[in-house]
């Protein structure tokens, strides 16, 4: 799960705020690029859940009983629900077109969203299994838990900060705006390619 969500998904989150101001050919080979990162979390995922829900079956414990194992739970389904959206978004598979044109800006804002929020969570829950007694290991902890603190704060800065590129209303193919970002307004797509 660390590997999922500290390693990969982080990295990917990161990939595709990072790709906000690309356009074109570089846009896709970044997308891709995220789509190749977010698959090894997504296995890693996989991976994690299996072995956690195998260790309460053999010692014959109750699943999602504390508030950790809850959000847990939580998360691995958003886990779920964010790669299948994103899968959605990349014009490039095909899937996208399926759905009305009204609707497509509006896929893409829910990847976009939910994606964060997967992320985001998933901190939350890394925080929840820190303070557990059976991790719990004194300073040691406290600077992992500062850490994750710190992680997130970047990233969400990152996301604050990095500017969106916009579709011009006419002429230009798109323009770069700063703007707070995290409003997350739905917007057109930029080009068929993506
Ligand atoms: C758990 C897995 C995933 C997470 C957490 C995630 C997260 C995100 C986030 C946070 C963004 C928005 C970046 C921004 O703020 O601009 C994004 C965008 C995007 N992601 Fe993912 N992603 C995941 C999986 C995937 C997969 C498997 C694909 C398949 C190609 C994908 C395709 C896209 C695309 C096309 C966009 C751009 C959408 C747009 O044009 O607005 N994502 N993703």
């Amino acid at each position: 799960m660390a590997l999922a969500f500290l390693g990969f998904m982080a990295e990917g989150v990161v990939t595709s705020i990072l790709f906000r101001s690309k356009d074109g050919q570089d846009r896709v080979h970044a997308i891709q690029r995220h789509l190749l990162i977010q698959a090894f979390a997504f296995l890693c995922l996989l991976g994690g859940f299996y072995a956690i829900y195998q260790n309460k079956v053999v010692h014959g414990k109750e699943h999602f009983k504390s508030v950790h194992g809850k959000f847990g739970l939580a998360t691995f389904i958003l886990g779920i629900v964010a790669p299948l959206g994103g899968l959605i978004s990349f014009r490039r598979l095909g899937l996208l077109q399926k759905f009305p044109d009204k609707m497509q800006p509006r896929i893409k804002w829910a990847h976009r969203n939910i994606g964060i929020l997967t992320w985001l969570l998933a901190l939350v829950t890394i925080q929840l299994a820190l303070t557990h007694h059976a991790v719990w290991k004194g300073w040691v902890t406290r600077v992992w838990q500062l850490a994750v603190v710190l992680l997130g704060a970047l990233v969400v800065g990152l996301a604050w900060l990095q500017p969106r590129a916009r579709p011009m209303p006419a002429g230009a193919d798109f323009e770069l705006v700063m703007e707070p970002t995290q409003k997350h307004t739905p917007d057109l797509p930029r080009t068929q390619a993506d």
